[in-house]
């Protein structure tokens, strides 16, 4: 157990205190029923299948609500494959977070649903892959449509509030209005569309799953549509993908700000993708403390702050705005995670996104290359092909 009591000594950076951890996703397993294609989970996840046990999950959990964290996501892979999910739940609303279970659905059955009710979850978010079976099942490459309306229904049953989640992209996009429909039969009070976002599998398969600009221009005025005839009864989050802007988002809303994610084996993470990172190893829970871990990392300090800045972020007045942008895209898209997130238009690297918005313009249908599912054999081929290159020599 990690005595508590200790004083932190200095929690800043650059002069400047360093908030407290707010939103804690605690990824509970890289295991997963189905097979995304846009999954966020990293490539070489079968690199890293040990799992942290019920106690270790408590006692980070315990920890993390020490520091002043509140609000706590339970996600995977699929967290249901996880049997200590409900003793997970009810001790964190022990504790007192605000609890969500993000979900594809595949396991939850009544009984659990009526179990979860008991450990007091708060929340449930569900996802979709599309409005039909044919594509939903297509893109999880599993049979799962009807199985996931049935959860849908029996969520409401149990009375929990319930976001409906759908990734977008180039398939789905032509498909918005019929996605909103459901969700607003389905009782779902919030709909998250969120645009695919290139990292992981999305981006293995960018090139078949980049909308065109006329097919994002055509959703948005759907959702424009569907927002003044459904009104707050349904309320519809449209998220844009960051590759048709001119400015980068503010990624996790700053480096070691807010987010806190642990992954099934317990390493700590600044964002979702961190760990596709050079030059970075990251903190285990299982041997240094949370407190240590958010206040006094490498990890969370590397890229904290501007001090890591490089031209033309360093000058530029917009720096505390969106804080340079997202490193796992910056490292994606130019090698080097302490550069300019190439999505900005002063980014000297702006091209490498404009070359991949015209050729999903010009992009003709059959694609020649294959899309590549989510699934153990492709993650044993990528870590097999990144192996060599841990801890390489592409230092920030
Ligand atoms: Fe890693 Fe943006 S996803 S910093």
């Amino acid at each position: 157990m990690t005595d508590l009591s200790v004083p932190i000594a200095k929690p800043e950076h650059e002069g400047v205190a360093i908030p407290p951890p707010l939103w804690l996703l605690a990824e509970l397993t890289y295991r997963c029923p189905l097979h995304c294609v846009f999954c966020y989970n990293p490539t070489n996840y079968a690199d890293h299948s040990h799992e942290l046990d019920t106690a270790q999950w408590i006692d980070f959990l315990r920890q993390a609500r020490a520091l002043g964290a509140a609000q706590l996501g339970f996600s995977g892979g699929e967290p249901l494959l996880r049997d200590d999910l409900e003793m997970l739940v009810a001790e964190a609303r022990k504790l007192g977070f605000y609890t969500n279970l993000i979900t594809s659905g595949i396991g939850l059955t009544d009984k659990r649903l009526g179990a979860l009710k008991e450990a007091e979850l708060d929340h449930i978010q569900l996802s979709f892959q599309d409005s039909t079976q044919e594509l939903n099942d297509f893109l999880s490459h599993t049979k799962t449509f009807d199985l996931k309306s049935r959860v849908a229904k029996l969520i409401k049953a149990h009375n929990f509030p319930m976001v409906l989640n759908c990734a977008l992209h180039r398939y789905n996009l032509p498909h918005i209005g019929r996605v909103i429909d459901m969700a607003f039969a389905m009782g779902a009070e919030y709909l998250e569309l969120a645009n695919t976002q290139y990292y992981g599998w999305a981006h293995v398969n960018r090139s078949q799953l980049m909308p065109t600009a006329e097919q994002l221009k055509e959703a948005e005025a759907v959702v424009e549509r569907y927002r003044k005839e459904i009104g707050e009864k349904c309320k519809i989050f449209f998220v844009v993908p960051d590759y048709y802007e001119t400015r980068p988002k503010r990624c996790m809303n700053g480096w070691g700000q807010v987010f806190l994610g642990i992954a099934p084996d317990g390493a700590a993470l600044p964002c979702h993708t961190a760990r596709s990172l050079p030059g970075l190893t990251f903190p285990n829970v299982t041997e240094t403390s949370v407190r240590e871990i958010w206040y006094e990392s490498d990890a969370f300090n590397r890229f904290r702050g501007s001090g890591w800045m490089k031209e033309p972020c360093r000058s530029c007045d917009e720096k505390t705005i969106d804080l340079g942008g997202c490193r796992c895209q910056a490292y994606l898209l130019t090698q080097d995670p302490a550069n300019a997130d190439p999505v900005c238009d002063k980014s000297p690297h702006h091209e490498r996104v404009i070359e991949v918005l015209r050729a999903a313009s010009k992009r003709q249908e059959p694609q020649e290359q294959p899309i590549v599912f989510r699934n153990d054999a492709n993650s044993r081929r990528f870590a097999e092909r990144e192996r060599p290159q841990k801890g390489g020599d592409e230092q920030p």
